[in-house]
């Protein structure tokens, strides 16, 4: 593997031990996976930032990173954290779970991260630009960049993307290659316009063909068709990049003779259905997986408009502070029902200590729920979840 002269030099430790460290992850990674250099990268997005998910190995990780004066140094995001930062409590969290959270992102903020905590960073708080090398780790949120804004970033792990973040480098192989990137297979979609139909495309997109890189036909998916679909294949298998006629910025170019043609319609989309949906009643509704965008705090707030709240299930809307700041009126009618929560999800809460039963209208909240919260999972429409409640 080539390193310049001044790769080289981190990698020996001139720039101080957290860069070395880094640089030798970097390093490290681009060996295994056969990359012949490193890439400048304009950005990361880092995971591994809930308590829940790293626990105290991971925040003594963190600690030595930040003790060894580990500073990133291109700009940097944060993944949604186990709980909301003022409204853990509502969240039914202890304050031992709270302290050392906040010590996990004062760790991530010591080393120059934006602790913004959410998994829509390409909304507003780090949005990279069409042929940019990134270096993100959030599966959904790493999908839809490569997918939707045609920037280029491969499945990050969290210390990976750390260590990229502090070199501002990342090893040059997979996606950042044009020759990876091209699809695998061609899907014709033959769904409605809902956003849960296209979260259920994503899954059955993602149980069927796993780890390829779809070209979808038939849609036009908007930022948040995008997510919904992003986050699912991810979870539902392990897509990274996928293409969309009309949307992916690389998809007038491909190559498509040859390719098995794939027709996803009702039937597939209720085979979906049926595999995620294990409970018929819930005590936990949460929306925002991925985190809500303001356009859809919006049309929640205009179902629960001149509804009353009612039954025991509680509700929660997660989204960023920023989404949150910006949506005051709609926050209003939202709190009647629940926390419109910031910075934290209900995957990498916590639930499990308070709940068994969670409804959301995300089926990558839908696989994970289960294995990472032990919890039977309700997943509907957003509309049919208010019923519920409302
Ligand atoms: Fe985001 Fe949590 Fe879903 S991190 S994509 S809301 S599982």
């Amino acid at each position: 593997m080539h390193l310049t002269d001044a790769e080289q030099a981190v990698l020996d430790g001139e720039s101080g031990e957290g860069a070395q460290k880094a640089m030798e992850l970097v390093v490290a990674l681009g060996k295994v996976y056969g990359a012949e250099g490193l890439v400048d990268i304009t950005s990361a997005h880092l995971s591994g930032a809930s308590y829940k998910t790293i626990g105290d190995g991971g925040l003594k990780y963190l600690s030595d990173l930040a003790a060894g004066g580990a500073k990133v140094s291109v700009p940097s995001t944060l993944n949604p954290i186990g709980m909301d930062r003022e409204r853990w409590a509502e969240m039914h969290i202890g304050s031992d779970f709270a302290e050392k959270q906040n010590e996990i992102v004062r760790l991530y903020g010591a080393m120059g991260v934006k602790t913004t905590c959410s998994c829509t960073p390409y909304t507003g708080a780090n949005v990279p630009k069409t042929g940019d090398h990134i270096a993100w780790a959030e599966s959904s949120a790493l999908s839809f960049a490569n997918a939707m804004i045609g920037a280029r970033t491969n499945r990050e792990g969290g210390p990976g993307a750390l260590a990229a973040a502090i070199v501002g480098k990342t090893a040059n192989y997979g996606l950042h290659l044009d020759a990876n990137r091209r699809p695998t297979v061609v899907i014709e979609a033959d769904i409605g316009d809902s956003l849960f139909e296209h979260s259920l495309l994503g899954q059955a997109v993602g149980m069927r063909i796993g780890g390829g890189i779809p070209y979808f036909r038939g849609i036009r998916p908007g930022l948040e068709e995008g997510k919904t679909m992003a986050a699912a294949m991810a979870a539902a298998g392990a897509v990274a990049m996928w293409h969309v006629e009309g949307v992916t910025p690389e998809a007038a170019g491909c190559d498509l003779e040859g390719l098995e043609t794939i027709h996803i319609g009702k039937a597939e989309l209720e085979d979906a259905f049926e595999r995620i949906n294990t409970a018929d009643d819930v005590q936990l509704i949460a929306l925002g997986c991925p985190h809500l965008t303001e356009r859809e705090m919006h049309e929640i707030a205009s179902l629960l408009k001149g509804r009353k709240k009612r039954g025991d299930a509680e509700i929660w809307f997660c989204t960023s502070a920023a989404v949150r700041e910006r949506c005051a009126e709609d926050v209003r009618v939202l709190e009647e029902f629940g926390p419109v929560l910031a910075d934290t999800c209900m995957v990498v809460a916590p639930i499990e200590g308070s709940f068994s039963r969670t409804g959301t209208n995300s089926c990558k909240a839908g696989n994970y729920l289960p294995t990472l919260c032990s919890q039977k999972v309700m997943c509907r429409d957003i509309a049919e979840l208010l019923k519920v409640v409302s």
